[in-house]
């Protein structure tokens, strides 16, 4: 049978002389790349992968197509650190070049098993635009940091009955003795669902069926699903197509939910006691987390759907967000930049004490920073952020309310307007802090030692810029250049 063919299925073994080149010079002279987020140095990246401590290293891997800002043929890239703050590129991990993937190496997660990291990942196999099928496939990392697919792929071929040619992005994890693999699936009426295999050795699979999660939100397709305990309690994360805005939850064209509750996986069912929206941003999607040295770590794209942004010029999109350390509140999941991102503090900005009314920072020439507010008393505040004549993004708390909204209709580059240009949070309790890292095109805004987060993708303009905080109690601030933490 020939292969469904289109330009944007090309690997990069069907690059001609000087065009990855040529793509990584375009790319690297963007003002808007940034510098310590892990992002391509060409094309566009999407989700995270196969994310793992292992051997004394940090390996992240993630979805990425090299020929532009579009998403095309998926291969792994990957990235490699000692310290979660200074990461070095590699080879690309997966390139898809077998009939089982042919159209593309998909998302999914690693496990370490004895000495290797078996990197699960969904053979994507396209018929035409729409008509298509998917593999449960594995390569295979070893101590060395060498990859080879494995020689009996697919794992688990094709899908099972009663659902799509969309079932992808296999969560494995080890649970009494055996190991499971969580996909998302579409159903064959077009709702969303996550299914479930079983093996005795990480190889040989058998699909035991679907999981019941109790929430009334199907959706037509739940993408990566991701399930891990912090201090002996159930999460469950999955990111879900299709569903509605609800109040102040779901607003972006395809939104991530987090449940906490008991999964028994055996009786194929995750009871919910709670769900809520993982990041209230406008750019987030398709997390995965792993565990390191005790700590749970979260990892998302900074990104979501297929979005115009102003880097596409320059052939490249997106970024992940920073690593955020998942802490268990109750039945909530705090996330909080991971500590090791103060191995990136530069010099000194501006440091003081604000006692009501306003200060302006100036922040002209600074592209990567951390702004970090201590509000001692209850206040309402406004911060004005890329401050110019021309434009700024506006973090404002409403004390009365217990409200958190940011606004980025002021920016002069606004993505995805049809989505609305504000998003918001009501607080448990009032503002006490603020956690604010912007580099170049992206600012993640951290709230109540990690209560709410924001990932917010933003393309300010090169001109003098400040940082303007109005509040009507006192507030102190410190903020900081951050130093580079990935090469182009
Ligand atoms: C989520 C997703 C995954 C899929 C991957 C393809 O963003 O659609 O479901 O594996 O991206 O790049």
């Amino acid at each position: 049978m020939t292969r469904y063919f289109e330009p944007k299925y090309r690997t990069i073994l069907d690059a001609e002389d000087g065009e990855l080149e040529a793509l990584k010079a375009q790319s690297a002279q963007d003002e808007w790349k940034p510098s310590f987020h892990i992002h391509p140095q060409y094309g566009l990246l999407n989700d995270p992968n196969g994310l793992a401590w292992f051997k004394g290293k940090y390996h992240v891997f993630y979805q990425w197509y090299p020929y532009g800002a579009y998403h095309g043929m998926k291969h792994w890239a990957h990235v490699s650190s000692k310290d979660l703050a200074h990461f070095d590129r590699h080879d690309t991990a997966i390139t898809p070049v077998e009939d089982y993937e042919s159209h593309g190496a998909y998302s999914g997660a690693s496990l370490q098993v004895g000495d290797e990291l078996y990197l699960y990942y969904t053979g994507n196999v396209k018929y035409g635009a729409e008509a298509r099928d998917a593999h449960q496939c594995l390569a295979i990392m070893n101590e060395n940091g060498e990859i080879r697919k494995y020689e009996h792929n697919p794992l688990i071929k094709s899908v099972p009955k009663g659902y799509t040619g969309h079932v992808r992005d296999p969560k494995v994890f080890e649970k009494n003795g055996q190991y499971y693999m969580l996909l998302g699936a579409q159903r064959d009426d077009q709702t969303g669902a996550i299914i479930v295999y079983r093996s005795p050795d990480a190889l040989n699979w058998t699909f035991l069926g679907e999981l019941t999660v109790d929430i009334d939100l199907a959706g037509y397709m739940w993408e990566c699903p991701d399930y891990f305990e912090v201090d002996g309690k159930d999460f469950l994360i999955f990111s879900p197509q299709g569903i509605e805005p609800e109040g102040e939850n779901y607003h972006n064209v395809f939104n991530t939910i987090y449940a906490a509750g008991t999964l028994s996986i055996e009786g194929l069912s995750f009871r919910v006691d709670e769900y809520h929206e993982l990041d209230k941003g406008f750019d987030f999607y398709a997390p995965q987390s792993f565990d390191a040295d005790g700590k749970r770590l979260l990892y998302g794209w900074a990104g979501v759907g297929e979005v115009e942004f102003p880097t596409d010029k320059n052939k490249w999109a997106h970024c992940l967000t920073l690593p955020r350390e998942l802490v268990r509140k109750g039945n909530r999941l705090l996330q909080r930049p991971a500590e090791a991102l103060e191995l990136l503090k530069g010099s000194s900005v501006a440091e003081g004490e604000l006692s009501s009314g306003s200060a302006g920072i100036d922040l002209a020439g600074f592209k990567a920073w951390r702004a970090k507010l201590k509000i001692e008393q209850a206040t309402d505040l406004q911060l004005e952020m890329f401050v110019s004549e021309n434009e700024k993004f506006t973090i404002t708390y409403d004390r009365a309310a217990k409200k958190v909204i940011t606004d980025r209709s002021g920016m002069v580059h606004v993505t995805e307007p049809q989505y609305g240009a504000t998003r918001e949070v009501t607080l448990t309790e009032n503002l006490f802090n603020l956690d604010i890292i912007v580099d170049h095109s992206i600012a993640e805004i951290f709230i109540n030692d990690g209560e709410a987060a924001f990932t917010c993708r933003v393309f300010p303009l090169t001109e003098d810029k400040q940082l303007k905080v109005t509040s009507d109690m006192d507030i102190y601030y410190e903020i900081h250049e951050m130093n580079r933490g990935i090469d182009e």
